[in-house]
């Protein structure tokens, strides 16, 4: 390995404005953006130049770990500076956490990864989706859209569901669920959005379309996960949805969904292949 002359410190605003278009592209905040959990540091050659950048976070729904990216620059890679960087970011833990950082499987920077030992700990599918393929799935006549039920039962549906489908692999933390149910209005499309419900009147699976991007993101999965019938109240419910975008013209949509899913899983691989997913790993440093 070549070795490079370079010191670490705090990145800070002036760094973020005069950043190389390497370093810009990643849209890095300063060093502590948000807090002591918020950290972003630059490694510097002996003229002050940018060599390298890494930063790290914890969310507020998962503190547990916490998120990291990292960039070098292009001509300086392979001498060690991100394992460098992600070096002098563990020691700036208040308490050691795991990273967690998650890419397309063909991404190069999982060998980077890898040479920390990364276990993958998820796998998402990266497929667009046709809306014409909604004939696929089975309608059923306990689907409806979220504005038949109250905004509290589709925010509790929601947050159960994101807690189960994320216990095993990446668990939320206390007090999270203000958080999860934050945004949710804003980022939705309440008439494409479905639920299926239970004999009960319940709401048995909850399915949301996300339209704060070009494409349509659909998540969804029962609101527990031994709900009874689930698999065919979540197929009811996805049904309902892709006929309502298909019914206005959208031709496609993407999921946000975990190859965990036990319900969601099937109907995807009923819509169509899946053919490309977005891996995520958990390292240590
Ligand atoms: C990923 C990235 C940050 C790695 O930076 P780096 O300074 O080159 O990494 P290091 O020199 O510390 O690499 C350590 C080891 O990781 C592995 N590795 C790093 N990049 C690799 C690559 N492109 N292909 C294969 N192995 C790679 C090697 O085992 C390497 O050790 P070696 O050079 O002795 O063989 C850099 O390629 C980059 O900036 N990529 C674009 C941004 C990005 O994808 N960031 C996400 C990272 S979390």
């Amino acid at each position: 390995m070549t070795t490079a002359a370079y010191a670490t410190s705090s990145l800070t605003e002036r760094d973020c404005e005069r950043a190389p278009a390497w370093l810009r592209e990643r849209s890095f905040l300063p060093d502590r953006w948000r807090d002591e959990h918020t950290r972003s540091l630059v490694a510097e050659d002996d003229t002050g130049a940018p060599l390298g950048a890494g930063t790290m976070w914890t969310s507020r729904v998962h503190p547990g770990r916490y998120n990291v990216d990292l960039v070098v620059a292009p001509e300086h890679r392979r001498m060690g500076i991100a394992t460098a960087l992600l070096r002098a970011l563990a020691e700036l833990q208040p308490a050691p956490q795991p990273f967690i950082w998650g890419a397309a499987e063909s991404d190069p920077a999982h060998a980077f990864a890898a040479s920390l030992g990364a276990r993958t700990i998820q796998r998402s599918p990266l497929d667009r989706f046709s809306t014409a393929h909604a004939v696929r799935l089975r309608p059923h006549d306990r689907a409806r859209s979220v504005r038949e039920v109250t905004p509290s039962a589709v925010e509790h549906a929601w947050a159960d569901m994101y807690e189960w489908t994320h216990a095993e692999w990446h668990p939320v933390g206390p007090g999270s669920r203000g958080a999860l149910i934050e945004d949710l209005w804003s980022e939705t499309d309440a008439d494409a959005s479905s639920v299926a419900l239970l004999p009960s009147g319940g709401v048995g699976a909850v399915v949301l379309v996300f339209v704060d991007s070009k494409v349509p993101v659909i998540a969804g999965e029962t609101a527990s996960c031994e709900t009874s019938d689930g698999a065919r109240l979540l197929e009811g419910a996805i049904r309902r949805s892709l006929d309502e975008l298909a019914r206005r013209g959208t031709p496609e949509v993407a999921f946000d969904g975990h190859e965990s899913d036990p319900h969601l899983m099937p109907v995807l691989r009923t819509l169509g292949p899946l053919t490309r997913w977005h891996r995520i790993v958990e390292f240590h440093c």
